[in-house]
């Protein structure tokens, strides 16, 4: 017979996105009402190596649905199998996870509930193999899980991004300029896509569709030979130029690369290729800071019931995702098992370009 479930605890891994806190509050009321007693672990898997779990109430939920960021903190670096100790002879990582799953054990807890990315989903599979009953909401603004149609988070930066596109436009009109604008999303161009349509931009370039420099400049300049000497850009970071490579800033010891620099590239390629004067802007973490929008409180709110009701039933090993309007859940496994990228020739690009809009290839 399967073990009754009362305790669970749950953490939000990787990098912020609005509408954890939703998650978390949802979480914990439906939990509450099956009967569970519900633990946080502190700034992802590192509340976990570092003993740092707190049980968590309704009364400390309260108040927290249009709270950006998350109650309970995350980590994006935060590894139990590689984790990061600092050495005289510099950094090396230990594997920390029997350490884990022991204080599990300690504390009684029965399911370990993770609000991630496909970064935080695969150190859940490794916990699941190690025994670890585990349930899985996905995460990102990136919006790059393929086994849900959309992870909360995207929503708010797209709205973010969207409203950066718009006051651009005004200053960019007044001053003849190209603006270009960076936005985040790694390796998929979902945020850039989705706001660069909603903000009406000339061009936008995804990771997904090498550009031909080219291309960009001339849609510059035939918008500035038909009388609209202005242009609005939006590069998503993970964007490069045919026959070239992603840009980076930053590479750590158990880090996932740090992407930037693809803006200021842009720029020097369009630098003499078009007459205008040119700016770069970074939105970078404004697109995910904030208060999440009712699309994201409200998607985050049906994720963490769902995930409180698969605990208390014991339907563990799962993922909540969302297909189409329904939650359905699916098995952990498929979680990771394929990147969600932008189709170069799909709905969204294809609605694109029929509005006049340059993807550079
Ligand atoms: O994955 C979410 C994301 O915001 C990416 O779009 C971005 O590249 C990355 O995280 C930024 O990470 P950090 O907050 O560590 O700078």
């Amino acid at each position: 017979m399967a073990k009754t479930v009362r305790r669970v605890c749950i953490l939000t891994g990787g990098g912020d996105a609005p509408g954890l806190n939703p998650v978390i509050r949802a979480f914990v009321k439906q939990g509450e009402a099956l009967g569970l007693e519900i633990f946080g672990a502190e700034d992802g898997f590192a509340g976990l190596v570092e003993n740092r779990i707190r049980r968590l109430t309704s009364t400390e939920v309260r108040g927290i649905l249009p709270r950006g960021g998350s109650i309970l903190g995350c980590s994006n670096r935060a590894d139990p199998f590689q984790w990061v100790v600092g050495t005289p002879d510099g950094p090396r990582t230990e594997d920390r996870s029997a350490q884990v799953v022991e204080r599990l054990r300690e504390l009684a807890i029965d399911v370990l509930a993770l609000v991630g990315g496909d970064g935080t989903m695969a150190l859940g599979l490794r916990f699941a193999e190690l025994g670890v009953p585990v349930v899985g909401v996905p995460k990102t603004i990136d919006n790059d899980l393929d086994t849900t149609d959309f992870t909360f988070g995207l929503d708010t930066a797209v709205g973010n991004a969207t409203w950066a596109i718009d006051n651009l436009h005004t200053t960019a009109e007044a001053h003849d300029r190209v603006m270009i604008l960076e936005l985040m999303g790694r390796h998929a161009g979902w945020i850039s896509l989705c706001a660069g349509i909603a903000g009406g931009a000339d061009v936008i370039l995804v990771p997904e569709i090498p550009y031909d420099i080219e291309r960009v400049a001339a849609k510059i300049r035939a918008r500035s030979e038909a009388g609209t000497p202005f242009s609005i850009v939006v590069v998503g970071e993970g964007a490069f130029p045919q026959g070239g490579e992603i840009s980076t800033v930053e590479r750590k010891l158990g880090r996932a690369p740090r992407l930037g620099g693809a803006g200021e590239r842009l720029h020097a390629l369009l630098a003499d290729r078009v007459d205008h004067d040119i700016r770069v802007t970074v939105l970078g973490h404004l697109q995910r800071g904030g208060t999440p929008s009712a699309f994201d409180r409200l998607l985050g709110t049906r994720f963490g019931v769902r995930a409180a009701q698969l605990c208390a039933e014991g339907r563990t090993g799962r993922l909540v995702v969302l297909r189409g309007t329904t939650l359905r859940s699916v098995p952990l496994a498929e979680a990771c098992a394929n990147p969600k990228l932008v189709p170069a020739d799909g709905e969204l690009a294809t609605a694109a370009r029929a509005v006049g809009i340059e993807l550079g290839a």
